[in-house]
């Protein structure tokens, strides 16, 4: 925290007023469900990104990330996406839905750091996003509910930044428990925190470090082909979403919906029963059919949803012949990215041994991780008075 202070003090003369931190997020099962009013099971992990933030005198909007060393400027009656902003279009994104919303905010100055790893798969931009929006909201005073930011942070990736992702990053990495997943209904934004007791097993990230060139685009055609399947369904039974539908309708929908658009759907209403079954392992502490629950969403989000790539499907199936674990799959949308794996501590060498011949094959560095449920967004630090 002092290097994050430190490096504010010397972009801009001045001490930052306020710093809010929030974290990353692995999500456990669920996948490709929250857009879709259903449900999802992720955790927030030790990773995180730091906003700290002072007022200026002027209008302007001032960001430096000074893991890049890279600097952006814009003002508040300026305020647009632009694709050479990069990073910094996510706090801008987080300013102009707050003043699209009324709320009076003058000139401000951003440091950002973290140690979230950047486009993998782990919600880096939630964690940007909902950093600065809690650091905005307790520097400014602002009474905002945490679903609400929540709602906020979704809102500015949406609308301004233009990816049409659900709600699930930005609710996990405001709302989150030290200790906890978190089961939330993303159709009416319930919620529950589900303590882990993993005892010797571990929650082992990896990365397969592939290029994630076509995540953005597949994302929003997935999403496109729920919404024409549910048009589709609803004129048979009435529906607003795939919430509303079962296996037994699309299984009955032959002939009404295109093949590739039914097998999707399919995997987006089983998915929803294998995150409620997970919710109930997860309170027995019933591991074993926790991982087994893992193991069938890999199988569905790779053959029927078609998000996986032939990097993570290595990448699991190293995982499912090592003993000691429990279950493992990709997480997050896909297309490259991270996968996650419930693994005895001891079994950890056992795996990494066979990565080894994963750069080979696929020219890529894969890396492994452990990381730990974690809280949602906190204020880390506050000057006197402000
Ligand atoms: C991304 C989105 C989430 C969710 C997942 C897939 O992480 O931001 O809202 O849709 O993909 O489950």
């Amino acid at each position: 925290m002092d290097d994050l202070i430190r490096s504010h003090l010397e972009e801009y003369g001045q001490d930052p007023n306020i710093i809010a931190q929030a974290p990353g997020r692995v999500n456990l099962i669920g996948e490709h469900t929250d857009y879709n009013e259903g449900f999802v099971l992720p955790m927030a992990i030790d990773y995180y990104v730091r906003v700290a933030l002072s007022r200026r005198k002027d209008q302007h909007l001032r960001f430096f990330s000074s893991d890049l060393q890279d600097r952006k400027r814009t003002s508040l009656s300026n305020l647009r996406f632009k694709k050479e902003d990069r990073w910094a279009n996510y706090p801008k994104g987080i300013i102009s839905v707050l003043l699209n919303r009324g709320y009076d905010i003058g000139g401000l100055s951003f440091t950002v750091m973290g140690n979230v790893p950047i486009g993998v798969g782990l919600s880096s931009s939630a964690a940007l996003e909902v950093a600065t929006a809690y650091a905005v909201q307790k520097l400014l005073g602002i009474e905002i509910s945490g679903p609400e930011l929540a709602r906020l942070a979704q809102e500015a990736e949406n609308s301004f930044v233009g990816v049409q992702c659900g709600i699930m990053d930005q609710f996990v990495s405001r709302m989150a428990q030290a200790g906890s997943a978190m089961f939330i209904d993303t159709r009416n934004m319930e919620y529950r925190h589900i303590p882990i007791n993993l005892l010797t097993v571990k929650i082992l990230i990896t990365n397969s470090s592939v290029p994630r060139s076509l995540v953005d685009s597949e994302y929003n055609q997935r999403r496109a082909e729920c919404e024409k399947c549910v048009s589709l369904l609803s004129a048979r039974k009435s529906g607003r979403s795939l919430r509303d539908y079962s296996a037994a309708d699309l299984r009955d929908s032959m002939g009404l919906i295109p093949e590739t658009t039914r097998k999707r759907c399919l995997h987006v209403v089983e998915e929803n029963e294998r995150v409620r079954e997970a919710e109930g392992a997860l309170k027995k502490n019933d591991i074993v059919s926790f991982g087994k629950l893992m193991n069938r969403s890999h199988e569905s989000l790779r053959d029927q949803y078609e998000v996986s790539c032939p990097e993570l499907d290595w990448l699991v199936k190293r995982a499912w012949e090592t003993e000691g674990v429990y279950g493992s799959r990709m997480t997050g949308a896909g297309f490259g990215g991270c996968t996650v794996t419930l693994i005895e501590e001891e079994a950890i060498p056992k795996y990494e041994a066979r990565l080894e011949a994963y750069e080979k094959i696929f020219s890529f560095k894969p890396e492994t991780f452990l990381c730990h449920p974690a809280d949602g967004a906190r204020i880390v630090f506050q000057q006197d008075g402000s």
